[in-house]
Formats: structure tokens, C-alpha cells, sequence
């Protein structure tokens, strides 16, 4: 089993560890008794999720001795919502939750950000842990402490800086994930190699019969690096001041075509195509060779993730759901390029002219 510190604002009390391995949930009780004195715990899940892994869990944590209650929420991003937030606080209120209650966060990025966003004000704060059940929320969301719901304005506008006390990733969990949930996941982990780390894109080049089978020791490789780039670099910029935002290489044009899509893209698929502008407009404005530009393109396709925007999408709305994106700082659309893979850059200085030409040739 693997163990990754992430030590935040230089403080003992922020720091929490991510536990990776296959078949760890057999130590997370005691780990999770060891480290938290609650007087309960509640296992939020999701109506996927409960079936499949919540009893197993709850039982897990019942032979620890810890007394253990699950709320279940339906699943899908339409459950991140401010109405879920208080059907559960309810729920806790019933359950006799107190400030000394322990939440348990049990599925994907959606249960991670509700549970985490609820820990966070319920009863003006509790703990929370994440045993996240996707490789999405595995490699990203559960690490970093970014909690929150959507609005029917936009995606993640309510939330807050959250850190959970400790992440148990159980790797087993990645064989029931479904295809497209699983490239979701790949398609971050493509970004971390990008902005991050040139021996996982070589791995995930090299690798990519056995990653597309899950092979368990590959995974654990893949999960494990991809948490280590997230851990040091929320490390140095917990709540995306700065250098937090290289994470969203590829997300920039990703969200606006996820937008302009209906959400029929998929965030992975959205991000994918997202990264490939990127490494595009890198390529244009003179900082990316253009072999390395055709090696995220080659990679991206290796992993049956699409590299073209399909039929349908507006350049002008794409455009204009770039521009409203909350990331744009006073009117000014940031980007994050490449210089090389593996060195990512922020900057305001991308024409827009160059970024409308980019989209045009993703549509070709
Ligand atoms: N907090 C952050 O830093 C952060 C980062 C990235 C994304 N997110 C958020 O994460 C969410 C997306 O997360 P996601 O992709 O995990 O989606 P999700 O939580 O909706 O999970 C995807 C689907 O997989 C199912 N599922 C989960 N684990 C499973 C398993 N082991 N086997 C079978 N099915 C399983 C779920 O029930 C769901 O139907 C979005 O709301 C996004 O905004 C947050």
C-alpha cells in the first residue's frame, strides 16, 4: 500500500495522508479509528455505489467496533445540489449526527464534493474522509479539498476549500467502473503527464494495452503519480491563487464544450478535446515543437478519447461560454499551454482570433 502526505500551510493539523492500494479496506477501520475519535460515522453514497460497495464497507467498519449509518443520494450530477444538501444535513439532524460525527464520503466526484461540502458546514463544520470509487475522483477529486454544489446557473458556483482527514483510494473498486467512467478518469491522468511529468506520459504511451485492462499494478502506478502531482501542487497553492490553476490545462475550451454540448460530451471527452486546443494554440503561438503537439494528439487517441469537436457545436456560443467562465480574471481569458511536456505555463495572452482558429480546425 502506498502512502502520500500532503502537508498544507505548513501546519501539522492541515496535513492528511492518501492511502493507495488493492484490497486496503480491511485496514481502513482501524485507520480511520485510529485517527478520528467520532462518536459516529456516516457513510454517504450514492444509489450505484450503496449496492455494490456500501454494506461491504459499512461491514468493514463495523468490526472495527465503529457504529456506522449510510445516506444514500441518487446518483448523477443532478444530485450536486443545494436541495441534496440539506436533504442530508436533515438526515444527519434524524441520525443524531453531532460535531463529533465522522463523515464518510463512498463513491465519485459528485458524492466527494457533496459529502465534503456538507462536512464542511454542517454543524459550522465536522470531519470527513473520502473513499472515492471512480479513477475521476481517484487521481483527482478526492484529493485537494475543493467541495461544492451546482446551481442551476453553472456547475460548482457554491463550495468551499474543505481538506478531508485522510483519503483510502481501494483500488478494486476500478473493475466495475463503467468504460466511459473510466476514460474520465484517463483523461486526467493524460493531463497530469502533460503539465507535469514526462515518465508518466512515456508510461501511459508505452503502457496503453495494459492500462486499457485495468491491469491492477499499472493502475496502482498511474493512481499513485497522478495524486503525488495533485498533493504538490495544492500543496503550494490550496486555493488556486496561482500555480492550482496548470490543473486546468485542457479545461478552459473542456468546460465551454461541455456547455455548448448540453453536457452530452462527457467531462473526459469535453477535457480531451480541450487539451488537444491547448497543445494547438501552444503550438501556434511558437512555445510547442510540433512533434510533441502530435504526440497529446496520438496519445489522447490511443485511449479512444476524441481528439475533434463533433458536428453541431457553435464556435461564436463555444466562445462566448469561455469568456463567462468563472476562471476568466477581470474580463481576461487565462490559458494554460505547454511549453514541453511536462512544462505547463498560465497565461492572458492568447489572442482570440488565434483561439477561434483552433476551434475552427477542431471542427474540421
Ligand atoms: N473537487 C474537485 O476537485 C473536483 C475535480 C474534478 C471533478 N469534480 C467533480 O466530480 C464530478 C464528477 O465525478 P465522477 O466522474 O466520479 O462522476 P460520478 O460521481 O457521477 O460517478 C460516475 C458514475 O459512476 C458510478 N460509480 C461510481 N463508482 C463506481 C464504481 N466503482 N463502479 C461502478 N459505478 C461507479 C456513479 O454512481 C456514477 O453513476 C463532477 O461533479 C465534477 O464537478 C470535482
Amino acid at each position: 500500500m502506498e502512502r502520500i502526505k500532503v502537508n498544507l500551510e505548513k501546519s501539522c493539523r492541515e496535513a492528511y495522508e492518501i492511502f493507495i492500494g488493492e484490497d486496503i479496506l480491511d485496514r481502513v477501520g482501524l485507520a480511520i479509528k485510529g485517527q478520528n475519535h467520532a462518536d459516529r460515522y456516516v457513510i454517504i453514497t450514492d444509489s450505484n455505489v450503496n449496492p455494490l460497495y456500501g454494506e461491504m464497507v459499512r461491514k468493514r467498519l463495523r468490526e472495527s467496533l465503529l457504529p456506522v449509518d449510510i445516506i444514500e443520494i441518487p446518483a448523477g450530477e443532478a444530485s450536486k445540489s443545494l436541495g441534496t444538501v440539506s436533504d442530508v444535513a436533515r438526515q444527519l439532524v434524524r441520525l443524531k449526527a453531532s460535531r463529533k460525527s465522522l463523515l464518510i464520503a463512498l463513491g465519485g466526484g459528485v458524492v466527494g464534493d457533496i459529502a465534503g461540502f456538507i462536512a464542511s458546514i454542517y454543524m459550522r463544520s465536522i470531519p470527513y474522509v473520502q473513499i472515492p470509487t471512480t479513477l475521476l475522483a481517484q487521481v483527482d477529486s478526492s484529493v485537494g479539498g475543493k467541495t461544492g454544489v451546482d446551481l442551476p446557473e453553472g456547475k460548482n458556483l457554491v463550495g468551499t476549500f474543505y481538506q478531508p482527514r485522510a483519503v483510502y483510494i481501494e483500488l478494486s473498486f476500478l473493475k466495475t467502473l463503467s468504460d466511459k467512467d473510466f476514460a474520465n478518469g484517463l483523461a486526467e491522468i493524460i493531463k497530469y503527464g502533460i503539465i507535469s511529468d514526462q515518465n508518466l506520459f512515456e508510461l501511459l504511451e508505452h503502457e496503453s494495452d495494459g492500462i486499457k485492462k485495468r491491469n491492477p499494478s499499472l493502475m496502482e502506478s498511474l493512481v499513485g503519480r497522478s495524486c503525488k502531482i495533485k498533493a504538490e501542487i495544492v500543496e503550494m497553492d490550496e486555493k488556486e491563487l496561482g500555480l492550482r490553476r496548470i490543473l486546468n490545462f485542457g479545461h478552459t475550451l473542456g468546460h465551454a464544450l461541455e456547455a455548448e454540448s448540453d453536457y452530452s460530451l462527457s467531462h473526459g471527452e469535453a477535457v480531451s478535446i480541450g487539451m488537444v486546443g491547448a497543445a494547438m494554440i501552444s503550438h501556434k503561438l511558437d512555445y510547442l515543437d510540433r512533434a510533441s503537439c502530435t504526440r497529446i494528439v496520438d496519445l489522447i487517441k490511443r485511449y479512444d478519447l476524441p481528439t475533434k469537436i463533433p458536428a453541431g457545436l457553435d464556435t461564436t456560443r463555444v466562445m462566448g461560454f469561455m469568456a463567462a467562465d468563472k476562471k476568466a480574471i477581470s474580463g481576461q481569458l487565462h490559458f494554460v499551454l505547454a511549453k514541453r511536456i511536462g512544462v505547463p505555463f498560465v497565461t492572458p495572452e492568447v489572442p482570440s482570433g488565434v483561439v477561434e482558429k483552433v476551434i475552427e480546425e477542431l471542427q474540421s
